[in-house]
């Protein structure tokens, strides 16, 4: 990229944390002059939170960066801290966890259950002849015995690899192999949309073409039948009937705890590992001072799946550090209805949510009237993580859900960051509608530009990370060079992070999306989440995906696809209306340069599975190319319902 990113979108609403929230904040500004002024003594004390068995010698080694040791010669198990030392401390009977199964099945299980089920886990993944250093994949549904396998593999040191359920055969074979897995846990199925759906078959596929599995494990979810190999083992037939006690052993504070794959747009998806001290001081430090969690008191629910990191660092690790209570909800939220996720907030009092913008979106799509006839007034705190949030969705989300006043964290990190980033802390920041705003206490973030100069204030570029960080990524499995070529070749001295970022006039951080995806407009870069929330800020637009497709005159165009809102008129001429309207707003919000050339009305957007837009494919229709590689889609038929409903939209 030639020149910084233009700053097109002004946003001057701002809320303040409500003053009972922050007078009993967990954390308070102070933290922030804290670890200004200290950082290594700040995550020293943080830490400090967690039970150690061996206490360490160094804070931070970063002798040979970019290979970080943390917490150097300390030693801790991280199920003991996750379970047992909550059972020690007499909160054995608290509930862990809330399951919701999607049929409407439910389990309460306390910590002392969780205890007993990890630690028969535990014993058999001895038997089946794991030891500490061996690699275990989880293939699970959304079910308890998705925490229990991992916590289970970090109380016997072995690093487990979850692969997310939707992944097809080769998916999950090469993840497999990558990392030559020993044993891999999995169910018959799980429920989806009502019906139970299989994963069975799919493992057995990709263990026949991976060599180095030994064992697999089977939990019986739906009970549908299965075939059966010499490999396989039950799960009630093992598990259910082990030892319910288990002495868990120390392990080194840099010992590999896990290795999650980014879902990787072109290239060989990248086996991202996380080790053991540092990660869990800083996703037990964030997941407390982010989502300010009262463990006697609250209900946490994150919606996300334990495929993606979002599910790992926080359903499973940080809120189970914390002594939480949480709701872990295996379903679809329009299963049986689409008040599904209300309901449960509902039912369980829950009073911290943490979401993503794309369900955000899609509540937005389905209408108002959904979670209005629900008692959200338990909600004291909301997060979102994932993807830029629309102001507009940011806007919705308080009013609908956050009955306008319980503040929106928006959290931004990733797979490699393994824990929060930059995010507003609840009691404190003062927010904008759309702006992760800054960086956590701990953690230096900044945005240069080309030549690695921090921007000033107003100034758009890159997002960096200017220091190491306890939960940071330790490097790519099996792949040095390929660590150090991705993330700290770009910048000298800092970690890039493929986001394009913007500061406001304040100094408040805007996420612009990934680099790859900003267009270049007759010479001005624009991003394409400005203009999608422009789009979003119609009141007939539900949700919009923006590509540069390229074009003689200008060198990229703006091409947007837009859903419109349930009750929009789109038949006839009042399509093509909206469209020209559409248009004109864009234009008014952001100015000319930023006009889509073209704007089309589709019913659906193609997205991962993790929710995030695959511009990629959008761009190859909006260019009159076949399309690249769909395997990463999560609903293959969107593509279809796109191309049929542009000739209306055109
Ligand atoms: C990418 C990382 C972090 C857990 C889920 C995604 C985007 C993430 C935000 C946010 C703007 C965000 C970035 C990032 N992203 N959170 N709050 N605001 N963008 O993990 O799959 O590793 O994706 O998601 O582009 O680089 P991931």
């Amino acid at each position: 990229m030639s020149e910084t990113l233009e700053n097109l979108l002004k946003e001057t609403r701002t809320f303040e944390p409500p003053a009972e929230l922050a007078a009993n904040a967990n954390v308070t500004a102070d933290a922030y002059e804290e670890a200004a002024a200290d950082r290594l003594a700040f995550w020293e004390k943080q830490a400090q939170r967690l039970d150690w068995a061996k206490p360490w010698e160094q804070v931070l080694d970063w002798s040979n960066p970019p290979f970080a040791k943390w917490f150097v010669g300390g030693e801790l198990n991280i199920a003991y801290n996750c379970v047992d030392r909550h059972v020690a401390a007499g909160k054995g009977d608290k509930v862990a966890i809330h399951w919701v199964g999607e049929p409407g099945d439910t389990r309460d299980i306390t910590y002392a259950e969780l205890l007993k089920l990890v630690s028969q886990a535990a014993n058999t993944l001895t038997e089946l002849g794991v030891t500490a250093g061996d690699r275990v994949a989880i293939y699970l549904p959304m079910i308890p015995e998705a925490a229990v396998a991992m916590l289970a593999c970090a109380r016997v040191g072995a690093t487990h690899s979850v692969v997310f359920g939707g992944f097809s055969v080769d998916a999950l074979s090469s993840r497999i192999q990558d990392a030559s897995a020993k044993v891999v846990i999995t169910a018959d199925g799980g429920y989806r949309r009502g019906k139970p759906s299989a994963l069975k078959p799919t493992v057995d596929e990709a263990v026949a073409q991976s060599p180095s599995v030994e064992k697999v494990l089977v939990v019986r979810r739906t009970g549908e039948d299965v075939a059966w190999t010499d490999k396989d083992v039950w799960w009630h037939e093992t598990v259910e009937q082990a030892a319910g006690t288990h002495e868990a052993q120390p392990f080194d504070a840099e010992h590999p705890l896990f290795i999650l794959y980014t879902s990787g747009t072109t290239a060989k998806p990248k086996g991202i590992l996380h080790t053991t001290g540092g990660y869990l001081t800083q996703t037990a430090y964030t997941h407390h001072a982010v989502f300010d969690l009262k463990p006697e008191t609250d209900v946490y629910w994150c919606t996300a799946d334990i495929g993606w990191v979002t599910g790992h660092s926080y359903i499973v690790y940080g809120p189970l550090a914390n002594g939480a209570t949480q709701i872990m909800y295996e379903g679809t939220p329009d299963t049986p209805h689409k008040g599904r996720f209300w309901e449960i907030v509902d039912q369980y009092k829950v009073t911290i949510l943490y979401t993503a913008p794309t369900l955000i979106r899609t509540m937005m799509k389905w209408g108002d009237d959904i979670p209005a006839k629900y008692d959200l007034s338990s909600l004291r705190i909301l997060g979102s993580v994932g993807e830029p949030i629309n102001p507009e969705a940011w806007m919705w989300y308080r009013e609908h859900v956050g009955h306008d006043n319980a503040p929106i964290v928006d959290t931004w990190w990733q797979t490699e960051t393994g824990a929060m980033m930059i995010s507003p802390l609840p009691g404190v920041t003062a927010t904008k509608p759309g702006s992760a705003m800054g960086p956590l206490p701990g953690i230096s973030a900044d945005v240069v530009d080309d030549q690695a100069q921090s921007v000033p204030n107003g100034g758009g570029g890159y997002l960096v990370l200017r220091e190491p960080w306890p939960s940071m990524l330790r490097t790519i499995w099996g792949d040095d060079q390929r660590f150090i070529d991705t993330y700290w070749s770009r910048f000298e001295n800092m970690y890039f992070a493929g986001d394009g970022a913007k500061k406001d006039d304040d100094g408040a951080v805007w996420l612009l999306g990934r680099v790859d995806d900003v267009m270049l407009v007759s010479g001005h870069n624009i991003s394409t989440t400005e203009v999608e929330s422009a789009l979003v800020s119609h009141p007939s637009v539900a949700e919009a995906a923006v590509v540069g497709a390229t074009d003689p005159t200008t060198g990229q165009a703006i091409v947007a696809f837009t859903i419109p809102r349930g009750t929009t008129d789109i038949s006839g001429d009042a399509g093509e209306k909206l469209i020209q309207e559409l248009r004109n707003h864009v234009a008014k919000k952001l100015g000319p340069i930023a006009k889509p050339r073209q704007i089309m009305l589709v019913p659906e957007l193609p997205k991962t599975r993790s929710g995030k837009i695959m511009r990629r494919l959008l761009r190859d229709v909006a260019e009159n190319r076949s399309l690249g590689d769909v395997t990463t889609l999560q609903d293959s038929a969107v593509m279809d319902l796109i191309s049929s409903g542009l000739q209306s939209g055109k």
